[in-house]
C-alpha cells in the first residue's frame, strides 16, 4: 500500500513534467513549420500574400487564406509529380506529409491581404553609368 501511494505521488509529480516537455516539442515543431513557411516568402510574400507587379505578369499564387484541404492537395500533387510545375516539385520533394499538412493549416489561417507593391528604386542621373 505504502508502495502505491509513492508510486502515485512520483507520478502525480512528475506528469507536469511530462507535459512540459510535450509542450516544448510541439513549440520546437511550430518554431520549424513557421521557420519553413518564412522560406515561401521569398515567393509567395509576406504570410503567403503574394505580390503581383506588372513586371511579373502572374506572379506566383498567394497561399493566405487558402483552404487546408486545397493546399495539401496541391502540394502532393507537386511531390508526386501529378502537377508539373517550374520550382514547385522540388519544394515540395522536401516535405514531409506531416511538414505538407503543418504548412497547409498555417496558411489558410493568415489574413489575405493586398500587399502594398513597392515602387521600383530609381537610378539617380549621377549613378546611371
Ligand atoms: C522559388 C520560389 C518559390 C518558393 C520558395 C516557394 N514557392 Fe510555391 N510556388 C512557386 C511557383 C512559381 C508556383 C507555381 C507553380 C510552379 O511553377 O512551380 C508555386 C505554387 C505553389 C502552390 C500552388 C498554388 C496554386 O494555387 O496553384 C502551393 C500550395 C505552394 N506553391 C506552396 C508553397 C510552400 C508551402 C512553400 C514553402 C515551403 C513554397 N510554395 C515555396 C514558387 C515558389
Amino acid at each position: 500500500m505504502k508502495k502505491m501511494i509513492s508510486s502515485a505521488l512520483i507520478i502525480g509529480l512528475l506528469s507536469p513534467m511530462i507535459v512540459c516537455a510535450a509542450d516544448s516539442a510541439s513549440a520546437a515543431y511550430s518554431v520549424h513549420i513557421r521557420s519553413l513557411a518564412a522560406s515561401c516568402a521569398a515567393c509567395h510574400g509576406t504570410h503567403g500574400n503574394a505580390v503581383s507587379t506588372s513586371n511579373h505578369g502572374d506572379s506566383t499564387p498567394a497561399l493566405a487564406g487558402v483552404s487546408k484541404a486545397d493546399i495539401i492537395a496541391k502540394l502532393q500533387a507537386f511531390k508526386s509529380g501529378e502537377r508539373s510545375a517550374t520550382v514547385m516539385h522540388r519544394h515540395a520533394k522536401g516535405l514531409t506529409a506531416d511538414e505538407i499538412t503543418a504548412l497547409a493549416e498555417h496558411f489558410s489561417m493568415q489574413v489575405p491581404y493586398n500587399p502594398v507593391i513597392l515602387e521600383p528604386q530609381r537610378l539617380r542621373a549621377d549613378h546611371a553609368n
